[in-house]
């Protein structure tokens, strides 16, 4: 075989982004950067060269082996390059050819060195004319975008599961790609799974299992390839209303529906607010425990955790979180993971609009300030350790996992900037704009600088008003003219804890017009409300004081998880010994990472609890996907190889 040099790879490497423009407009004198020409330093593909525009998969799903036999066959464009870069990661190449299926012919290719976050660069030769390159490979246990299920981790316990978690850079694991989210294609796929069980993607899916075991899919909307996602299993599909509906196992599906009963008036909601829903249909699938996030925007097809299963419709904030994805990310797209905030914040804004007008502003602004307080924290937790410049917007992840810049920075630094633009010029006007934000960039990938240029111009300039973009954007912390939401009701459950710390009945309740006192219970007050009362308890409160709290409120049995992981993070601080049982249960059941982060680092921070944690993790790691086994291994110092001699 012979071998490519890679210089391509490291010209890509040392381009620079400039302050403009995308792809179609332009302005007299100005240098215009495409989108191909975006600095990336989280891939290899050598995309300003040579691009996929169509990708289609032909694949295998074997459940015996854990691999997917597969070809992804790339239409490329190529502009008059001799080698085309994509980006693998824990994937065995067989072989490459060129052109059209059954016509095809071997050309060779060099895999580079490997990098640990990375993964390798996969070079092709390829001539000038070349349009269609198709890879041969099957994944393999380094496959981190995977998670395997055996039929004992599913609810049903009969039928293996299999998942995928594309985001941010675990596609080139299960699909050779230009793994970039500057590059966005359209893709189609054929997927064979074992009869008895279907398999959807984030494309036109079926809501019938076929006799064969063969699917079918079309994505024909262009996205980037983080949102290529495939879930098999034995599901079944429900529909709730008009273009939505959710999937899960048949054990499930009721609550499910249940759950999400209020999809169909979300989309309404969204649409008043930002304009069409664009992708047709939206379904959510609940996958099993082991999902390590909330949720994930693959578009037509939300992937859930099981956890947001409150029954009490508690947690649908992140529904409408994922939604929202369907135009902040997903329709306008960061173009860097440094640009995550242009994903993350303008999408827990827009959820938190969504929850506004489904539930009103009472409701909306308990969960800002709940996520306010997490803000707060981890900007303090930041700024104090190895790198502060992880507190600003514009984000400079080189040679670092994109996965550490998802911090509620992103998240939450981000929406509360753009609440304050908000309140600055008025919410209506603020609409406007980024509804012609949303338009303007539709199915295209931006960056911070682009977008701070079409803030400035399309709403600061326009109104007259000065605004501190570019302390928000690229400075530290949370700037001083940061929106201050206030809430008598988030109040009223910190002065409810208060109370409760001072030794004050707090279990009967006074009501107006009756005369005798009513027992205080939990469905009285939201989720969010309860998040904020134990957060307000102080870390040294007696042991007598949290027996109590759980007879009367039983906050450890209460099976909601927000609740739990707090009630545990207390619990541990306090000494408190009677939550364990429990906690050890929810840890080896639940892999979703926000619960797992804050409870094995509060353990990992006590020395006495440490090992506790070691032994529980040891057990538990099999259940989690690669995603949270990663920051896991990370806090605990786990290490699987045994220590050298
Ligand atoms: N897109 C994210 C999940 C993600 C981000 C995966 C970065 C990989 C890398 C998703 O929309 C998300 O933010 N999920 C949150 C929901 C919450 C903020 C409402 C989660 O899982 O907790
Ligand atoms: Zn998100």
């Amino acid at each position: 075989m012979k071998i490519f040099k890679l210089v391509s790879i490291l010209l890509l490497l040392s381009l620079f982004a400039c302050d403009y423009f995308d792809d179609s407009q332009s302005e007299e004198g100005k240098k215009i950067i495409t989108n191909q020409q975006i600095r990336e330093s989280h891939s290899y593909a050598n995309i300003e060269e040579v691009f996929t525009k169509h990708l289609h998969l032909d694949m295998e799903v074997d459940f015996d082996n854990n691999s997917i036999y597969a070809v992804a066959r790339h239409t490329m464009i190529n502009k008059g390059s001799d080698t085309a870069v994509f980006d693998i990661k824990g994937l065995e190449i067989q072989k490459v050819t060129l052109g059209e299926k059954d016509h095809e012919i071997n050309t060779n290719f060099v895999i580079g060195m490997e990098d640990s976050i990375l993964g390798a660069p996969l070079s092709v030769k390829i001539d000038k004319n070349s349009t269609l390159i198709n890879i041969y490979y099957k994944t393999t246990e380094g496959s981190e975008a995977l998670d395997w299920l055996k039929p004992e981790m599913t609810k049903g316990k009969k039928f293996p599961y299999l998942y995928t978690q594309g985001q941010a850079i675990l596609t080139r694991t299960w699909i050779p790609s230009q793994d970039r989210p500057s590059n966005r294609i359209t893709y189609s796929a054929d997927v064979k799974v074992p009869e008895g069980m279907i398999a959807l993607m984030s494309a036109k899916n079926p809501t019938k299992k076929s006799k064969d075991g063969l699917y079918h899919f079309e994505m024909n909307q262009p996205i980037p390839v983080y949102l290529i996602a495939l879930a098999v299993g034995n599901l079944e599909y429900r529909k709730i209303g008009k273009n939505c509906g959710v999937y899960s196992e048949p054990e499930m599906i009721r609550q499910v529906a249940w759950e999400f009963k209020d999809l169909r008036k979300m989309i309404v909601a969204a649409e008043g607010i930002y304009g069409k829903y664009q992708w047709e249909q939206y379904d959510v699938i609940v996958l099993p425990y082991s999902f390590p996030f909330g949720g994930m925007e693959n578009p037509r097809l939300t992937f859930a955790n099981p956890t947001l299963l409150a029954g009490d419709r508690s947690l649908i904030s992140v529904i409408a979180h994922e939604l929202a994805h369907s135009w902040s990310g997903n329709l306008v797209t960061n173009a860097t993971w440094d640009d995550f905030w242009l994903n993350e914040g303008f999408t827990v804004y827009f959820e938190n609009r969504i929850m506004q007008s489904l539930y009103g502003k009472d409701i909306a602004d308990i969960l800002a300030l709940i996520e306010f307080q997490e803000l707060k924290a981890e900007v303090k937790e930041i700024s104090d350790g190895d790198h502060p410049e992880d507190t600003y917007l514009k984000l400079s992840l080189d040679g670092r996992n994109p996965d550490d810049g998802m911090t509620s920075v992103a998240y939450v630094k981000g929406a509360f900037f753009l609440k304050t633009l908000e309140e600055k010029v008025g919410r209506e006007k603020f609409d406007v704009f980024v509804k012609g934000y949303f338009k303007k960039f539709q199915f295209q990938t931006l960056t911070t600088e682009i977008f701070e240029k079409y803030l400035e111009d399309n709403l600061l300039k326009p109104n007259k008003i000065k605004f501190n973009t570019k302390a928000w954007l690229y400075g530290k912390g949370i700037p001083k003219n940061c929106i201050k939401i206030v809430s008598p009701r988030f109040v009223a459950m910190q002065k409810m804890a208060d109370n409760f710390n001072a030794g004050k009945d707090i279990f009967k309740i006074k009501v107006k017009k009756r005369r005798r006192k009513i027992d205080l219970k939990r469905d009285m007050y939201v989720t969010q409300e309860w998040l904020a009362f134990i957060r307000r308890l102080p870390r040294n409160i007696s042991i007598d004081k949290l027996k109590l709290l759980d007879k009367k409120l039983d906050f450890k049995g209460w099976g909601n998880a927000e609740i739990a992981t707090e009630w545990y993070i207390l619990g541990v601080e306090a000494g408190y010994e009677d939550i364990r049982p429990n906690m050890e249960k929810f840890l080896k059941k639940v892999g979703r990472r926000k619960f797992l982060l804050p409870i094995y680092k509060t353990l990992a921070n006590r020395p006495t609890d440490l090992k506790w944690a070691k032994d529980v993790y040891a057990e538990s790691r099999a259940n989690y996907h690669a995603v949270s086994q990663n920051t896991i291994d990370e806090i605990l110092k786990f290490n699987l190889k045994p220590a050298k001699v």
